[in-house]
């Protein structure tokens, strides 16, 4: 298919299906300057991922905080949601996205106006204690001294954001598979799909029936077994033309 009659077949389902979800990865925060985390200028061919294993966290904070801070504490400082994040938060105001499910911990989708989100990977906003669970929201001051500790106990700070070797929240893990299995459209977003479980939702999606539309400026894991529409491109660019495409169709809609 032309990436044309692509776009129209999407928008066309998209303006159709009662129950849509939107699955996002670091993609979709690429075009707000984050780097992602494979592929070109990905992170974890810059850093090692082993200090966001919770074991080495464990045994070396001091190091992982460093490693930690500089990522997801000083890159991405002052970011902002691009049209991509706000194309979804206006379509969840219009009633054609119903959830979004993202693997991000970078807040975006929230800023961007998303009301309904899955934050499937936690959340880089908060700090939880290791030892009395003691969060929060406010730590710059913290961040100071590495590794960052509690206050109350005096243990060390962790991100609250899911770690490798760590469980996923269990509202969130329930949340997004139930969000799955009712999709009637399921759009994949910016995502490698190598990271398990959260590679199993899209899976989840298609085996209850879902038609998988996908957004990526490469190939997935999914693109040749899973998707059914692949629009190759840039998040924001795809999201703008299917507006524009939906906008067109409500007009002449509406005029005719
Ligand atoms: N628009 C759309 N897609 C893009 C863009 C863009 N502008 N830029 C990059 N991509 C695509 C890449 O082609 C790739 O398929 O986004 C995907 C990013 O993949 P990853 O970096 O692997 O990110 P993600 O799938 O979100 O990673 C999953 O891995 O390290 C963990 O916990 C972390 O949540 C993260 C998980
Ligand atoms: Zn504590």
């Amino acid at each position: 298919m032309l990436q044309q009659n692509s776009l129209i077949k999407a928008a066309d389902l998209l303006s159709k299906s009662s129950f849509t979800v939107a699955f996002t990865g670091a993609g979709i925060s690429v075009e707000s300057g984050i780097p992602p985390f494979r592929g070109p200028g990905g992170i974890w061919n810059q850093y090692d991922p082993k200090v966001l294993d919770l074991n080495y966290f464990h045994l070396h904070p001091q190091e992982s905080w460093i490693v930690i801070k500089e990522i997801f504490y000083d890159f991405f400082q002052n970011i902002e949601p691009n049209p991509a994040h706000k194309t979804l938060a206006l379509w969840e105001s219009q009633n054609s996205v119903n959830v979004v499910i993202t693997q991000n911990i970078d807040h975006l989708h929230q800023k961007a106006g998303s009301q309904n989100v899955i934050d499937f990977h936690g959340n880089a906003h908060r700090l939880v204690c290791l030892s009395c669970h003691w969060k929060t929201e406010d730590f710059q001051s913290l961040l100071k001294n590495l590794p960052p500790l509690c206050p109350k106990c005096g243990e060390i700070l962790k991100p609250d954001f899911v770690f490798f070797g760590e469980n996923i929240p269990q509202l969130a893990y329930q949340n997004a598979f139930e969000a799955a299995q009712k999709a009637e459209v399921f759009i994949i977003i910016g995502t490698s799909g190598e990271v398990s479980p959260a590679n199993q939702i899209p899976v989840i999606a298609k085996q209850n029936g879902a038609v998988i539309i996908e957004i990526n400026n490469d190939k997935s894991l999914y693109t040749n077994n899973l998707t059914d529409i692949y629009l190759s491109g840039k998040a924001s660019e795809i999201l703008l033309a299917l507006q524009h495409i939906i906008n067109e169709n409500n007009k002449n809609h509406y005029h005719a």
